[in-house]
Order: structure tokens, then C-alpha cells, then sequence
């Protein structure tokens, strides 16, 4: 089945019934109309037909009260797991809920007190860092080890983490694969780390939610949680349909707690402050688990062409470096040689009109996260305007 990932889609100024529509999205809406985004993690893409008509026949239904989570969407989610990451989940593990940054403040209130460490690595999706003050928890973090070799991967620093671990530090915010490198973790980094949270007595949210784009031919996710089952009781698995079928907008994202007494405690906290998930969030999530596998097919062979066309770009750009990502659609660049000065972010917004993300957000300045989630020809587009300020 052929789909379309090459016809642009207009996202500032959309049209319906052939009147100009207001449906602000934030990527295309936060910037002057000539700027180019290849900022907040979405794609320009559509999602899968048949999650379009999915959600066509639910809302053809008119009737949007307070829905259940089905036991066919627990039961996709468990076909998923199995088949993709050859992980058996039951179903009952399953707490959905609207999101993955609310799930990683939740975690936070149900397993920690005020005072606890919540440990991360830097660089890190910027919502990582702002968990432990927002819940009035101390936040603790420990650098990765950056590339010594330019475009080499980043690497997990085990020493540093460990540096970083204090007698109050209870949980460990995970990400695998990792925004905003890409990194897919080793296994002999990951045996490094889970002997680290068994010695420390830790609790870990593994955000897994780019999991389903990992870009090498051939590559396979294994969840944390499955790779080292004496650790499953400790862990908090998180997975959306987001990310991979570009569905952020309707808020479905799903806590997996093998451990009982975790998931009670999970609920407990949820009560009051977690709204339901979104019914249609949900219809989409069952049918890109059970109908979306060609479409996420057919992505990823787009999005391992823009990560070429990527890497041929930055080569031409003396002083930035990337390594390239083996996962999603974001790209980690190093601008601190390129004679940008500190705010390479806000040069490029100003003289390239393209808005990136900034490294200073992920606790690295210096350093931009490019999104090549997008059409072939708006990425051109954005490199080449990227070139005229870079590559002299
Ligand atoms: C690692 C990671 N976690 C969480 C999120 C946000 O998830 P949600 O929109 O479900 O809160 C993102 C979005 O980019 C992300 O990259």
C-alpha cells in the first residue's frame, strides 16, 4: 500500500469548507508565517488512513460521554507488545491515561516523598528536569558522556550517575530510546544500569515512547522492563501511539506496572487529578496498534531517507557535528564551534527563519534538536536555509 508522506499538509493555515480555519497547532502557530518549525516533537505527516477512519466512524457516532478504555485496546496493546517487542503484558498492567509528561509527575507524587532525589541525565526532553521542583522533590541529574570522536554516539556515563545518587534519591527518570540523541541504549550499558538501580534500591519510570522508530534496518526494541525481568517490579514502563502515528493531539498514552502494589499506588494518585483518557484517543490508539503496522512501515523508510539527507547537510556546516540518531525524527546537533555564539537556536530563528529546539532547554547549551519529521521538500527547504548561514 503506498502512502503519503511527500505532499505537503498545511498546518498554519488550514482551510475548512474553503474558509480559512482556526486550529492552532504549536508548531507551525509559535513563529512569524516565514518561519520554518522544526521544533516541538510532531510530524507534518497524516496518520494512518485507517486510524482517520477509525476516528470518521466514532465521531459519525455524535455521542462523546466519559468512555471506558476497552478491553480490545488492552488486548491490542498486549499483541503489540508481544509481537514488536516480545514482551507478554497483561492487560490489567495497563493504566491509561492523556500523557506521558503527566504520567512522569504522577510517578513522582505516588512513589516519592517531599525531599526525595528524582535522578535523570542530561541531555534530556526538558520536561524530565522540571518533574522533582514541580512536585516540591529535589532534582538530581548526571551528564551523559558526549561523542569524543565528533558523530559518534553519545554514551551512558555510569560513573556519573552514580556520583550523582544521594541516599534520598528514590526514582530514576529513564528514556530509550533517548531524546534527544536517539540513542537505542547498548546492553552492556544497560546491564551497567540495571545493576545500578538494584544497588541504589531505585524505582524507574522508563519512558519508552519513541520506541516504535527505531531506524536501523533490522533494529528491535526491548522495553527495560522485559530485558531484565527481576527489575520488572520496579519499573514503570511508559508507550503512546503519539509520537509514532502522530496522534499527540489526542491524548492517549499508557502506564505498563507489572507490580500490583505500584499500580494501586499509581491509581491512587491519579484519582482527581488525571482526567479520563480521551475516547477518541483511544479509538485511535486500538486502531494504530491493530491496523498501523504498513504505515509505520512506510515512515520509516521515509524518515531513514530525511536521516541521510540530514547527515549530508551537516557535513557541509564547518564546527556542527551530529551523531547520527538510530531512532525517531529528532537530531541532536553540537553548534558550540560553529561560531554561532551561545544561542546558536536564536541565530538560526533570526537569519535562517528556521525555528529549531534549544539545547540550553535539555540542559546542554550550545546545542540544537532538529526535527526532520516533515515532507522531503520542507526539509530541503530548511536546510538550505540552514546552509546559507552555516556552510561558509
Ligand atoms: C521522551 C518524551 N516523553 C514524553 C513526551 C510527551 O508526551 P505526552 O505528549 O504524551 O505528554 C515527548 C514528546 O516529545 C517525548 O519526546
Amino acid at each position: 500500500m503506498k502512502f503519503d508522506f511527500a505532499t505537503p499538509v498545511e498546518r498554519r493555515h488550514p482551510s475548512r469548507h474553503g474558509q480559512a480555519a482556526d486550529w492552532p497547532s504549536q508548531k507551525w502557530h509559535r513563529h512569524d508565517d516565514d518561519v520554518l518549525p522544526l521544533w516541538v516533537a510532531d510530524m507534518d505527516f497524516r496518520s494512518p488512513p485507517a486510524v482517520i477512519e477509525a476516528l470518521e466512524a466514532r465521531i459519525a457516532h455524535g455521542v462523546f460521554g466519559y468512555g471506558e478504555v476497552p478491553d480490545s485496546l488492552r488486548e491490542a496493546l498486549c499483541a503489540w507488545s508481544g509481537e514488536h517487542y516480545d514482551w507478554a503484558i497483561a492487560p490489567e498492567w495497563q493504566h491509561w491515561l492523556p500523557g506521558v509528561v503527566p504520567a512522569l509527575h504522577l510517578a513522582s507524587l505516588a512513589f516519592t516523598a517531599p525531599g526525595d532525589g528524582i535522578l535523570t541525565v542530561t541531555p534530556i526532553y526538558p520536561p524530565f528536569l522540571s518533574v522533582a521542583e514541580r512536585t516540591g522533590r529535589r532534582a538530581q541529574t548526571a551528564p551523559l558522556a558526549e561523542p569524543e570522536v565528533p558523530g559518534e554516539p553519545w554514551r551512558l556515563d555510569l560513573d556519573a550517575l552514580e556520583a550523582a545518587i544521594t541516599p534520598e534519591t528514590r526514582l530514576l527518570l529513564w528514556c530509550q530510546p533517548h531524546n534527544p540523541t536517539g540513542r537505542a541504549w547498548s546492553s552492556e550499558e544497560l546491564n551497567g544500569l540495571a545493576a545500578l538501580v538494584e544497588r541504589h534500591d531505585l524505582l524507574v519510570v522508563s519512558d519508552e515512547l519513541h520506541c516504535d522508530l527505531l531506524l536501523d534496518e533490522g533494529a528491535r526494541h526491548r522495553p527495560l522492563a522485559a530485558q531484565f525481568p527481576a527489575l520488572a517490579r520496579r519499573i514503570i514502563t511508559l508507550w503512546a501511539p503519539s509520537k509514532t502515528f502522530n496522534l499527540a493531539g489526542l491524548t492517549a498514552a499508557c502506564a505498563v506496572i507489572p507490580d500490583a502494589s505500584l499500580r494501586r499506588r499509581f491509581a491512587a494518585a491519579a484519582k482527581g487529578l488525571m482526567p479520563d483518557a480521551n475516547v477518541l484517543g483511544l479509538v485511535a490508539a486500538e486502531a494504530a496498534y491493530t491496523q498501523g503496522e504498513p504505515w509505520r512501515q512506510a515512515l520509516l523508510a521515509t524518515l531513514r531517507g530525511h536521516r541521510v539527507r540530514l547527515a549530508e547537510a551537516v557535513a557541509g556546516w564547518p564546527g556542527v557535528t551530529m551523531s547520527a540518531p538510530q531512532s525517531t525524527y529528532l537530531a541532536w546537533l553540537d553548534l558550540r564551534r560553529s561560531g554561532l555564539g551561545e544561542s546558536p537556536q536564536r541565530v538560526l530563528l533570526e537569519e535562517a527563519r528556521v525555528a529549531l529546539s534549544d539545547g540550553a532547554d535539555f540542559g546542554w547549551p550550545g546545542f540544537v534538536r532538529l526535527n526532520f519529521g516533515t515532507t522531503r521538500s520542507q526539509l530541503d527547504e530548511a536546510l538550505s536555509r540552514l546552509d546559507r548561514v552555516l556552510a561558509q
